[in-house]
Order: C-alpha cells, then structure tokens, then sequence
C-alpha cells in the first residue's frame, strides 16, 4: 500500500474509528429540515412559489452579502443565466478555466456561445490574472464577452486582480461561485467580485436543497430580470397568464427552498468542522514526501468544500493507484475533473497554453470532506 493510503486508512480507521464507507462528500440533515420539509407538504407549498423561496433568497443575500439572490433549479441555470443577463449570445465567446466541473463550459454552450480556454495560477487553482491578461491583450478577434471564474474546490481565485484586469480590459467577470459558498476573499464573501455570480446546492456541495442553485447580483434591475427571465417571463397578475418574452422554468421549488433554508442554518458550524477536518488532514500529510495538502491563500478563506492532496510532480498512475487503494478500503478519493480541453466536445475550443492545468490533471486527488464531525468515536459516518 502506498504511504498515502496507508496513511488515510489510519486517519479514518484507527484515529477516527470509523467503520463504513468513507464518503467523498455526503450531505448532513441534523436540523430543521425534515420540519421545514414537513411544513411545505401540510400547507401544499411545494412548487415554484412560496414561502421558503423568499426566505431562501433572503438568507442567501444577507450570507453572501450580494444585494440579491435568485433562486434556480441548479447551478448550471444559474450560471446560464448569468451570462445570458450578460448579453453573452450566439457566437459570442467566453474565457472559463480549463480546470473546471463540465457545468462552467457547458453553460457558455447552452448560451449558444462558445469557450476560450486560459491557465489557472497554482497558488489559487482559479484564473492566472497574469496569463487572462495576457490573453486579452492578445486576443485580437471577435470581442470576448465575459470572463468566468470558478472558486476550484471552495478557494477563491484571486478577484481584486482579475477584477481589474476585466473592467481594463472592459470585459464582464461572472463567478462560478458553485463550490465556495461560506468562502471569503479579503474577507468579503466570493460572489460579490463580478456583474453576476451563480451558487449551486447539488447535493455534493456544502449546504443542499437536493438539487438548486442561485444567481447573485447587487443590481436591482439584473435582479428583476433574473426573476422574471426564470419564472417563464410571466407578467405578473393574479389569475392572467401573458408572458412578454421566451423565459425559462427554471425556479426553485419551495420544497427545495425549505431543505436550503435549514441548511444554510447550519452553514458556519459545517464551515468550521470542515476547517478543522483540514486541519486534521494538514498533520496527517505533515512531512510527507513526494506531496503536500493544497492549502487557501493568506488573502482567503476558504470553506474547504473538498479537500485536495497534491504530488509534486505529475504522475496519473500513482493518482489512479491511490484511488483504487483507497478504494478498496472504502474511503471514496476522486482525480481532478479531466480538463475542459481535453473533452471531445470542447477540444477544438480556442486556448492559450495550459501547464498548469495539465500538470494538475495529474497530480491532484481529492479526499473524503464531508461537514461530519468525526470525533473519533466508532461508527460516526457520513453514509452515501
Ligand atoms: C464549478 C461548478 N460549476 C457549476 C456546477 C453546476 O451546478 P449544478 O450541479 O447545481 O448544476 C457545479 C456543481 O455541480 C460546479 O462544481
């Protein structure tokens, strides 16, 4: 067994006593959920509209402290409509990180647009301001639309300067803000840095409504619009059905709302037990050779929502040969998402060089992070 593995099975096994399979990331309900859930049911509010969607929207504006919040059915809607309250249009382009969930470049083609890859800075794993500054300086075709950032694994890229270079270079920032909600960048919530931002709450994330998401923005009109373009552009009225525009169904349910509302309750005691899971994870690895845990920036602070060891150097085999170890001593690892630029689909995507995105492809393993608090007591865990 390689000395990574045999050094997680301890972890799990011997120091926390934990029997079971050791998830890669498993939802926690230890609130109001089921009461929340519960209530939507008796009262018959489990659609589009309600009471719990409101409130959901209002927790998450007063968390992140964007003026407002939109909920939608995922994220992937989200960050759809964000670049489509953009202008981002048929033929348009849009730089995103090649090191991304599929969902970040996906969302640019649902817009009928299409991606432009650029390299992510090792220190943050999101955007290199550098090497995005660089590109569009360079770039001398058709103008490019938006940048979107992504907050890899929860730590936020480096907003102050990719900010500036995008409003330089008069080009609008949208953050993939999916993974980092309860992330700070000086101290300032992630989602707050761009025109619009979108949140996910899949049920891997760290706090879910089963399946959602959420478009941020502090412009009011944006907002609106948000609401209107996802609620099938219905012009409101009590019983009339005009709708002014094609709009999309792609709100929130209230059902959905109300498992957000109970875990977004929780979301700064799941932020620190993940925190300390980190701290955990950081004695473990503690003079490790040949790897080191990927850690947050001083400017930041991270929610942690997966945790990631990272090889020195490139190695794909000894990254699948941990994972198959570990897996056959049931704690879930995982590699790093394959790389936007390397699927069949995105291939032929314009893109600048890459190093750091291919060297990270084969360096990087994801370990278990699920908001449990593992107290070293037998047969706490997270199930999934
Ligand atoms: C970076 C990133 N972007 C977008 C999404 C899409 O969110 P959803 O699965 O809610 O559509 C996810 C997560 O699933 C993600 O990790």
């Amino acid at each position: 067994m390689h000395e990574i593995t045999r050094r997680l099975v301890e972890f799990w096994r011997l120091t926390r006593g934990v029997e079971g399979t050791v998830p890669l990331h498993a939802p926690l309900f230890q609130g109001n959920e089921s009461a929340y859930v519960q209530d939507c049911i008796a009262t018959g509010w489990v659609s589009s509209v309600g009471a719990y969607v409101d409130r959901f929207e209002a927790m998450l504006a007063g968390i992140t402290g964007a003026g407002f919040a939109v909920a939608t059915v995922n994220g992937t809607a989200a960050l759809e409509m964000c670049l489509r309250l953009a202008g981002v249009g048929p033929g348009d382009e849009v730089v995103v990180p090649s090191l991304t969930f599929v969902a970040t470049a996906n969302a640019v083609g649902h817009c009928g647009a299409s991606c432009r890859f650029v390299d992510v800075a090792e220190d943050t794993l999101g955007l290199d301001p550098a090497r995005l500054d660089d590109h569009l300086a360079r770039h001398g075709g058709r103008p490019i639309k938006a940048v979107v950032v992504m907050h890899t694994f929860g730590h936020p890229a480096d907003l102050d300067a990719l900010a500036e270079i995008c409003a330089r270079h008069g080009v609008t920032l949208i953050e993939d803000a999916a993974e980092s909600l309860g992330s700070l960048y000086k101290g300032r919530h992630t989602g707050n840095h761009g025109l619009l931002a979108a949140l996910s709450f899949n049920g891997n994330k760290i706090v879910t409504t089963g399946g959602g998401g959420a478009i941020l923005t502090s412009d009011a009109e944006l907002a609106r619009r948000a609401k209107h373009l996802t609620t099938t552009a219905k012009v409101p009225h009590p019983y009339r059905f005009d709708h002014d525009e094609v709009g999309w169904n792609y709100r929130l349910p209230n059902l959905n709302a109300a498992l957000g509302c109970a875990q977004l309750e929780a979301l700064d005691e799941y932020v620190g037990r993940k925190r300390r899971l980190t701290e955990g994870y950081a004695d473990l690895f503690a003079g490790l050779d040949g790897a080191r845990l990927f850690r947050e920036t001083p400017e930041s602070r991270s929610n942690y929502w997966l945790n990631a060891l990272l090889l020195d150097r490139p190695d794909a085999a000894l990254v699948g040969r941990v994972i198959e170890q570990a897996a056959a001593a049931a704690i879930q690892c995982r590699p790093v998402w394959t790389p936007m630029h390397r699927l069949p689909m995105y291939r032929d995507c314009p893109r600048d060089d890459l190093p750091v995105t291919e060297a990270i492809a084969d360096r990087l393993i994801n370990l278990p992070s699920s908001p449990v608090e593992w107290q070293g007591t037998a047969g706490r865990e997270g199930g999934g």
